[in-house]
């Protein structure tokens, strides 16, 4: 499914010096190579602040917080989702409402989330959470709009997104704050966990580097109650080097994606979508979009029997995600069902991730794209 020893080992002599560099600094929490990092993530970037902490879920929370998401307030986000995006809703104090997703990206569907805000809770969200799900930035053309007419902030879950664009602009410099995932599986990765807060406001910046330090501005004296969240040295290190290098490897992964297109179209299996028949349909890119494929997900009916038979042949894929968020046992108590949102529910049962990543080969993608047709055939 992924292969992180051939990213690992063109750059492995750099990524060294650079922790050894931690090393003779003795600066393991923060310190320069955290701040080195932070400022050329938002050069890159092309937003005002960028600030390193301890995971993407730890982001998720110091955005909402620092946004000034108060408890007994209301925050939409989508059911498609990894769990964070709205577990993180949860422990800001905050309340989530979930709204379906268009079948065609997976992201959450502004419509969706207009009858929600014209619904009995609309009157109590002061926020949007979409999700760039799979490395494609929701519809922030129609977020902004909404954002705008009803007066509410918009934070982007950019955790798979990385150089993602809408209309030429980064996510991460989209929403009123953005949060990002350097897990070691995301397309800019890290050796461990760590994570980012970007944004264009310097008072939400300021909220940031205070909430992620327990809530101090001054040693010892505790403002609000915030939470030890930091990025460490290695990461800022390991993270700086890699971000050099994260254009190639994301321009690799869209030459990866239209090759799968390719072979998919050449061995006659696509069929136009939302939804499948008996065969199966391709992930796309909105216009106005670039897409960074951290993921390519097909739709495909036999999708359980499908992976199966991948696996008995050794090719690797996965599901994201399994379970919509309304249906996880955790989350019973937002007193959701089964039906409540209908395109979730039929995307966890269709949705495959195929092998994708910058160094894939060709024979490789080829040989998915051939046991695919097999199956099918
Ligand atoms: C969409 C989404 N949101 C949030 C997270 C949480 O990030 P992390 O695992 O770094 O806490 C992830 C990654 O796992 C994710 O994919």
């Amino acid at each position: 499914m992924l292969d992180l020893q051939r990213q690992y080992a063109p750059i492995q002599q750099e990524l060294l010096d650079a922790l050894a560099s931690v090393l003779e600094s003795q600066q393991f929490i923060l310190g320069a190579s955290v701040a080195e990092f932070e400022l050329a993530a938002a050069r890159q970037l092309g937003v005002a602040h960028a600030l390193g902490c301890s995971s993407g879920t730890d982001a998720l929370w110091l955005a909402l917080a620092a946004a000034g998401i108060d408890p007994g307030e209301a925050v939409i986000t989508t059911p498609f989702s990894f769990f964070a995006s709205t577990s993180a809703i949860l422990r800001a104090g905050a309340t989530p409402l979930l709204a379906d997703i268009e079948p065609a990206t997976f992201n959450l569907d502004p419509k969706a989330v207009e009858t929600v805000l014209d619904g009995p809770r609309g009157a109590a969200v002061r926020a949007i959470l979409p999700v760039h799900l799979y490395g494609q930035c929701a519809d922030w053309t129609a977020f902004t709009r909404l954002g705008e007419e009803r007066d509410l902030k918009l934070i982007e879950d950019a955790a798979q997104a990385w150089g993602t664009e809408w209309g030429g602009v980064k996510a991460g410099a989209l929403g009123d704050a953005a949060a990002f995932s350097f897990y070691p599986t995301k397309n800019l990765s890290a050796a461990g966990d760590a994570g980012m807060v970007t944004t264009n406001s310097d008072d939400v910046a300021e909220r940031v580097r205070m909430l992620r330090q327990h809530g101090m501005r001054r040693r010892y004296y505790h403002d609000e109650l915030g939470w030890n969240t930091r990025m460490d040295g290695f990461q800022g290190a390991i993270l700086n080097v890699k971000l050099k290098y994260i254009d190639g490897w994301n321009q690799a992964r869209r030459a990866a994606a239209r090759r799968y297109h390719a072979y998919f179209h050449a061995a006659g299996l696509v069929e136009t979508g939302p939804y499948p028949a008996h065969g199966i349909v391709l992930p796309h890119e909105v216009p106005g979009s670039r897409h960074v494929w951290h993921q390519y997900v097909l739709r495909t009916p036999r999708r359980d029997a499908l992976r199966e038979f991948l696996t008995e042949r050794k090719i690797g894929s996965e599901i994201y995600y399994p379970v919509p968020l309304h249906l996880q046992e955790a989350l019973k108590g937002l007193g959701y069902a089964a039906g409540s949102f209908p395109e979730a529910e039929r995307a966890a049962r269709e949705v495959l991730a195929l092998p994708i990543f910058p160094e894939i080969r060709e024979d490789e993608q080829q040989t998915v794209v051939n046991a695919i047709a097999e199956f099918l055939s």
